[in-house]
């Protein structure tokens, strides 16, 4: 991993996760998702664009027999959650009946997943589980259950792995944090 900071708008982020740190908290996190839904067929939900990178390097390590949709909401503007949620853009597969897997880059706040969680229950698939990369526990604002965490990270602001700073900063291998 680098050790210098990088800049991103003007703004400084010092190195935070290397890639081989992320790449064995992803792996872990496959293994269990593979020994959880053995025998059954998954339907990953990918949520675009902060997911990519980390659904890329999980499904890669998911051995089941499974489907791979990608979905967009979006909430978020610079570093702190604006709290507000638009439409769900892309589901268009049947969920009804299926064990859902949504993907996702970080659960800050709790709203995104919030707000979503009904209308994708609405649809009355047989199960709901929540992947993510990072949960930030101290900013949570709303009752969620996380199964699949990779890794816990304090109230900070990072960028990279997926994660961005006003659009930059996604194509980082490593995970940066507000300086
Ligand atoms: P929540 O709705 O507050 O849980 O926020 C979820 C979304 O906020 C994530 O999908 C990210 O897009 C964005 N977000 C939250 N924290 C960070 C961060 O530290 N870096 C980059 N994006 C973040």
């Amino acid at each position: 991993m680098g050790s210098s900071l990088i800049t991103l708008h003007g703004k400084d982020f010092q190195p935070y996760l290397s890639a081989a740190q992320l790449a064995e908290a992803v792996e872990n996190l496959a293994a269990r998702i593979n020994a959880d839904y053995a025998g059954r067929q998954p339907l990953f939900v990918v949520i675009l664009t902060g997911g990519f990178m980390f659904a890329s390097d999980l499904l890669k390590h998911i051995t089941l027999t499974c489907e791979v949709v990608f979905i967009r909401v979006s909430s978020y503007e610079g570093t702190e959650s604006s709290g507000m949620v638009q439409e769900v853009l892309g589901l268009r597969e049947e969920v009804a009946g299926r064990d859902l897997i949504l993907i996702e880059d970080i659960v800050d706040t709790g709203t995104t997943m919030h707000h979503l969680l009904p209308r994708l229950l609405a649809q009355n698939p047989a199960s709901v589980e929540i992947a993510t990369l990072f949960f930030k526990p101290a900013s949570l604002r709303h009752e969620l259950t996380l199964n699949y965490v990779a890794r816990e990270i304090p109230n900070d602001f990072v960028v990279g792995y997926g994660l961005d700073y006003d659009g930059l900063g996604r194509n980082l291998p490593d995970v940066y944090v507000a300086v």
